[in-house]
């Protein structure tokens, strides 16, 4: 690994370093346009992972995979064993299966013993050995975990969602404007902002004239359990199993629909007012199904009076569909399908090119920004103003009331534990018999 720094401010590395160290304005001209800085000895970029599951193992490989010198350095995981199964696979000698290139990533990965970090303090020092920092554990942490990297002044990879409460969404909220202050790059996992169909019906959105409603599905058949094993703490069954608790995950109109909620922001150049919906738990009611719903409906309000109908479930056997629908005084966009149509249904738009893989461009785009002294990525502030869309929804159906985005988002509402260790209390508890308390609507409040 090269350790040796130049002095010359012009060069990438310092770039990298300084980028964050400076305020915005005292960033002078040429420290951008210099390019030449990949010739130069220093010009390694170190990434430090925090959270090696599955997403994580993923973007890693994917910003190792990036045209820049990069090296992943550090790593950290709250659990030992997820950390060796992520760096087993990401030194597998035949990675093709995740890059879709023949060969490995060995070459850019350094992370001695000493750089392997867990528990839960572990992410502070990994980031500190790194330029740009991966931050994809449960979203309930990504509120400390970034406002540590933007305070250690890092170019930061974040995945979706970036908060569970609207406390969390503010903390991301202040750390962004930071971030933006200090010309720090972030690109937030929602991927659909980077991927070519979406971009292209995105560009044409006008031709559907002004947008009165919309609809976004994420309905399938759900995700993993992790069963409770003998002789965990309650919190590590927590964090173990955490899709199943709301101060983790935020319930999965949070974690993963998302995805839906944001593009239709993203088309509307807005996020909601208010919003009120129904939901509950039909089939997945097991003890380890924890506290969140298995549906949602909402039906979302923008300061323009025009209404999103929102629906996601997690149940076996009904329909599946992931996807988003825009409907205009013109037209309509069929985001699934990547095409435009007129009012009477002739097509107006088909995306006809093969479309990239938005995970790889993230890192593609992000990491060429940075290796050539560009600030171009701000996406934490609508990454956590469409998280506040879903927890909006969350709140709607959990209290079946008419939920405000202001009073929302400024309800000085903290889901999160008190301390974080192994023993420490959990937000919420199972009774007796081993099930947690679930939301009631028209008994539960707010949350
Ligand atoms: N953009 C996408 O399409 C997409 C796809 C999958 C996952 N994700 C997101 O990625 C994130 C992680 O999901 P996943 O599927 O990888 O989950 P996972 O359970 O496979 O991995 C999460 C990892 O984070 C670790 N972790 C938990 N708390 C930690 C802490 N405080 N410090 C360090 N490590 C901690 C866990 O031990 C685990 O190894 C989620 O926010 C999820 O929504 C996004």
């Amino acid at each position: 690994m090269k350790t040796t720094f130049h002095k010359n401010l012009s060069t990438r590395r310092e770039f990298v370093k300084q980028s964050g160290l400076l305020a915005g304005g005292l960033v002078a001209a040429p420290l951008f346009s210099n390019a030449n800085f990949l010739n130069s000895v220093d010009d390694t970029i170190k990434i430090a992972l925090v959270g090696c599951g599955g997403r994580g193992t993923g973007a890693a490989a994917q910003a190792l995979s990036t045209k820049q010198n990069v090296k992943l350095v550090a790593m950290c995981d709250a659990f030992r064993d997820n950390l060796d199964r992520c760096y087993l696979s990401l030194t597998a000698d035949d990675l093709s299966d995740v890059t879709g290139r023949p060969g490995n990533l060995k070459n850019r990965i350094d992370v001695p013993e000493g750089n392997k970090f867990t528990g839960f303090d572990g992410y502070k020092k990994a980031i500190a050995l790194a330029d740009v920092v991966i931050l994809t554990t449960p979203p309930g942490f990504r509120p400390i975990h970034f406002e540590e990297a933007i305070n250690q002044g890092k170019h930061v990879f974040m995945e979706k969602p970036v908060a569970t409460d609207p406390v969390g969404i503010q903390k991301v909220l202040t750390s962004a404007a930071q971030a933006k202050q200090k010309k720090l790059n972030v690109v937030v996992g929602l991927q659909r902002h980077y991927q070519n169909s979406y971009r292209e019906l995105y560009k044409r959105k006008d031709l559907i004239g002004d947008i009165t409603s919309a609809q976004a599905w994420w309905n399938n058949d759900g995700v993993w359990v992790r069963a409770r094993k003998a002789g965990q703490t309650e919190m590590e069954y927590q964090m173990r199993n955490w899709y199943y608790f709301v101060w983790l995950c935020g319930d999965h109109i949070t974690e993963q629909h998302i995805h839906n909620l944001d593009v239709i922001n993203w088309f509307k150049g807005g996020y909601p007012v208010k919003a009120q919906g129904m939901g509950g738990r039909e089939v997945r009611k097991g003890k380890d199904h924890g506290e969140i719903f298995d549906h949602h409906y909402v039906e979302f309000q923008y300061a323009d009076g025009s209404i999103l109908n929102s629906q996601c479930r997690h149940i076996p056997g009904t329909m599946s569909r992931v996807d988003e629908l825009l409907v205009g005084t013109k037209g309509r966009i069929q985001c699934g399908a990547a095409k435009i149509i007129d009012a009477k249904g002739n097509t107006q738009y088909q995306f006809e090119g093969k479309d990239n893989d938005p995970y790889q461009t993230e890192h593609d785009e992000l990491f060429e920004a940075i290796a050539k002294g560009e600030y171009k990525f701000a996406d934490a502030e609508n990454g956590a103003k469409s998280t506040m869309t879903s927890i909006l929804g969350r709140m709607a159906t959990y209290s079946g009331q008419i939920i405000e985005w202001d009073k929302a988002i400024n309800a000085n509402l903290n889901i999160q534990p008190k301390e974080y260790n192994w023993n420490a209390a959990t937000p919420t508890v199972p009774n007796a018999d081993g099930y947690y308390p679930i939301a009631v609507p028209g008994v539960t409040k707010f949350v």
